[in-house]
C-alpha cells in the first residue's frame, strides 16, 4: 500500500469541531481538504478548501466528495451506511462501514463487545416497553426492579442526548415513550469511581499507537474537564490501553478508536461505549502529546508513521458549552487568558444553544492536578463582570 502523501486531498465526512480541528492538521502537513456537513457554515468551513453541504446520509453528495479526494475519513459516527458504501466505490475510506455498522447502533455494539470478551457492564437491548420493564427486573432482581437504569437509544444520542434515567421497572413505559426509539440498550447505573478513556490509533498494515488513558469528569453526561495523562495507578492505565488495543485490533479499525470505561468503586474496569474518530477526551492532546490526535488521525489514514503518543507535559481542557453565551452576552476572554498556560479554541459556531459545545479552554500544568486547576480557574474568570 502506498502512502498518501502531503499535497493530496483528505475529504472528511462531516465538518463539526472535529472535522475542523482534523482539518487543521492536515492543513499543516500541506493537504488540501474537503467536508460535507447538512450546516454551510459548519465550524470546518473556515479552514478547507471546500465544503459540501450535504445530509450525513446523501449517497450522492458522499460519493461526490470522494471522486475529488485520495481519502476520506469521518467525524462523526452518524454517517448513512449507503453513503459510506458510495464513497467507498472512489477512494478508500478509513474507517469503512463494516465498523461503522457496529459502533454506530448502540445496541449492535455493546453486543459485539460482549461477545469479544471485553469486560461491559449489565445490560439488556430492549424493543418494546414490556421488554424494559423485563429488563429492569432482570438487571435488579434482588428489589424485584427497582434500582437505577441508564436507558440508551440505540442510534443518533450523544452527548447525554437520546437516554433517560429510571428508577423503578413501574416507570418503564413513561421512559420508553419519553425516547420514541424502536432499539434501546438498558443498562444497570455503575457505581462509578472514575471515566477514563484511552485513544489508539491503528494504520491500513496494523501498526498501532496507543495514547496514555485520559481522565474525564462529566456534568449532566456532558464532559466538563478532561486530563492527560490520567492520574491513575499506572497497572489500571496499562490495563485501560491493553483493552482498547485489543478492541482496536479486532475490529481491524483504521484511523482512530477512542474507548470510554467507567472505572468502579470496586476497582472494576468496564468499557462503556467506543468512538471511531477523535474524541473530545483527547483535545488535550495538543498539548499534552507529542503527537495530537488530529495529526495521528491524519497519520492513520494517510498510512504514514504513527507518531510518539508521549507525555511531555500535563495538559488539561474545559468545555465551553453555549450555556456560557446564553448567560453572559460577551464572556470575559480577556480574562481567562491571564491565567499561565490557558489557551482558547472557539469552533465559529453561530448559534449557541444549552449544551452545545462551542469551544475549550486548555491549560499545561506541572502535574495534571495544575493542568485542571488552571482550566477551572480560566474557566471562572469568564464569568467576570465588566468593570
Ligand atoms: N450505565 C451507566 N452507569 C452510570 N453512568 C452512566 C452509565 N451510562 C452512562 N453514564 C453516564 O452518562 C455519560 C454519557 O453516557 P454515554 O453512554 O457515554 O453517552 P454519550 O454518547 O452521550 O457520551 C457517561 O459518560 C456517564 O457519566
Ligand atoms: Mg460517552
Amino acid at each position: 500500500m502506498r502512502p498518501i502523501l502531503p499535497g493530496s486531498t483528505i475529504g472528511i465526512l462531516g465538518g463539526g469541531q472535529l472535522g475542523r480541528m482534523t482539518a487543521m492538521a492536515a492543513r499543516s502537513f500541506g493537504y488540501r481538504v474537503q467536508v460535507l456537513d447538512p450546516d454551510p457554515s459548519c465550524p470546518a468551513r473556515f479552514i478547507v478548501d471546500s465544503c459540501f453541504s450535504a445530509a450525513l446520509d446523501d449517497a450522492t453528495a458522499a460519493a461526490d466528495l470522494a471522486r475529488g479526494c485520495d481519502v476520506v475519513t469521518i467525524e462523526i459516527e452518524k454517517i448513512g451506511l449507503d453513503a459510506m458504501r458510495a464513497a467507498e466505490q472512489h477512494a478508500p475510506v478509513r474507517p469503512g462501514h463494516e465498523v461503522l455498522e457496529i459502533i454506530q447502533h448502540r445496541a449492535r455494539q455493546k453486543d459485539w463487545l460482549a461477545k469479544a470478551g471485553v469486560p461491559v457492564g449489565p445490560y439488556r437491548v430492549v424493543t418494546s416497553a414490556a421488554e424494559l420493564e423485563r429488563a429492569a427486573r432482570e438487571l435488579n432482581p434482588s428489589t424485584g426492579g427497582d434500582g437505577e437504569l441508564f436507558i440508551k437509544a440505540a442510534q443518533g444520542g450523544y452527548d447525554g442526548r437520546g437516554q433517560a434515567q429510571m428508577h423503578a421497572s413501574t416507570d418503564s413505559h413513561k421512559a420508553w415513550l419519553y425516547l420514541g426509539a424502536e432499539v434501546c440498550v438498558a443498562e444497570k447505573a455503575i457505581a462509578i469511581e472514575k471515566e477514563i478513556s484511552v485513544l489508539v490509533a491503528r494504520r491500513p498494515g496494523g501498526q498501532t499507537a496507543v495514547y496514555p488513558a485520559a481522565l474525564n469528569h462529566h456534568q449532566n453526561r456532558i464532559l466538563d474537564w478532561s486530563v492527560i495523562p490520567a492520574p491513575i495507578e499506572l497497572a489500571l492505565a496499562q490495563r485501560a490501553q491493553q483493552i482498547a488495543r485489543t478492541i482496536a485490533e479486532k475490529l481491524e479499525i483504521v484511523g482512530l478508536l477512542a474507548v470510554e470505561m467507567f472505572v468502579t468503586t470496586s476497582g472494576e474496569l468496564l468499557v462503556n461505549e467506543l468512538a471511531p474518530r477523535p474524541h473530545n477526551s483527547y483535545h488535550a492532546s495538543e498539548r499534552a502529546n507529542a503527537t495530537s490526535q488530529f495529526e495521528q488521525c491524519v497519520r492513520a489514514v494517510c498510512d504514514l508513521p504513527l507518531g510518539s503518543t508521549e507525555v511531555q507535559k500535563p495538559a488539561a481542557i474545559l468545555n465551553l458549552l453555549g450555556d456560557l453565551w446564553l448567560a453572559h452576552s460577551s464572556p470575559r476572554f480577556d480574562e481567562a487568558l491571564t491565567v499561565p498556560g490557558v489557551r482558547l479554541h472557539l469552533y465559529e459556531k453561530q448559534v449557541p444553544k444549552a449544551g452545545r459545545k462551542m469551544g475549550h479552554l486548555s491549560a499545561v500544568g506541572e502535574t495534571a492536578h495544575e493542568a485542571v486547576e488552571r482550566v477551572k480557574q480560566a474557566k471562572a474568570l469568564l464569568d467576570k463582570v465588566q468593570s
